[in-house]
């Protein structure tokens, strides 16, 4: 059974809101199917970058790889961040890393100590409490438009989420059952969006590279040794790091460098 908290509430999101471009339209929802979906329809309707789709809840969450987004409704964070940037499909990557550098700073500031493992999950005690799925719309090699999906569990009890996912729920845990306290839903979500907007703002000023790096010093992934799973492909190897273009560079166990575009990994060590 899944206890709900507090609802969110927008004055108090605005509250906590103080960036420049995101959020200044917001829209939540009670259950929706997606909130990637609602804001792709609100993207095609002429959508302003940063508007924001948020839910209490998802009957259709949807995570990387095709796979379900757990996401029931009134305990956990489901947003939606509509970007329009002006770049070739094969740089969006940097969009993924901002969304989990706000992630991660949004985490650290509950009192809690996060990790990214790529290519964009954030853990804390070793199991994942937050994900980023980022659907982008493309024509004549530019990108349209740029939706970064956040799913965080901040509320939901550990064994709601065994009792959904089975054994993938002991590899997830919430911000509540670390922290020992109830998230504030609303306060959390206000402060990473603001936090967005910031990481945001220094990718326009400085460039993916900054982002990049700072990305690079707090992902746990670089130097262990992972199982890979690339489609129907799974090897074996150890993490030598990760490329400009967010690829994830892996020496595999007959030595040979291998470039890993999409996929999973999990770590051997
Ligand atoms: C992952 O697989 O780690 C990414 C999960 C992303 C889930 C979020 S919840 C809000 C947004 N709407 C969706 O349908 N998915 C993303």
């Amino acid at each position: 059974m899944v206890v709900a908290s507090e609802r969110l509430s927008i004055e108090r999101i605005r509250q906590n809101l103080t960036g420049q471009i995101i959020g200044r339209q917001l829209y939540l929802f009670g259950e929706v199917l997606s909130t990637n979906s609602v804001l792709a329809r609100l993207a095609e309707g002429g959508a302003r970058e940063g508007t924001v789709v948020l839910a209490e809840g998802q009957t259709a969450g949807r995570g990387r790889l095709g796979k379900v987004w757990f996401s029931p409704a009134g305990v956990n964070l489901y947003a939606s961040i509509l970007f329009r940037p002006s770049l070739p499909p094969s740089e969006v990557t940097v969009f993924s890393l901002i969304a989990s550098l706000a992630l991660f700073d949004a985490i650290q500031e509950e009192g809690v100590t996060p990790a990214i493992k790529w290519p964009n999950d954030l853990l804390v005690s070793r199991k994942k409490v937050a994900g980023v799925l980022a659907e982008a719309r493309s024509s004549d090699e530019q990108v349209r438009r740029l939706i970064l999906g956040v799913g965080v569990n901040l509320n939901i009890e550990g064994q709601a989420l065994v009792a959904a996912l089975g054994n993938a729920g002991l590899a997830a845990t919430s911000l509540r059952e670390v922290a020992g306290r109830e998230i504030d839903r609303s306060v959390f979500t206000g402060r990473f969006l603001t936090l967005l907007d910031e990481w945001f703002q220094i990718y326009c000023a400085k460039g993916a590279q900054a982002v990049l790096q700072a990305w690079r010093d707090r992902e746990i992934t670089t130097g262990r040794r992972v199982e890979v799973r690339e489609g129907s492909e799974r090897f074996d190897g150890r993490v030598l790091g990760v490329n400009g273009g967010g690829d994830l560079v892996v020496q595999d166990s007959h030595g040979r460098t291998r470039k890993v575009a999409s996929g999973e990994i999990r770590f051997l060590d």
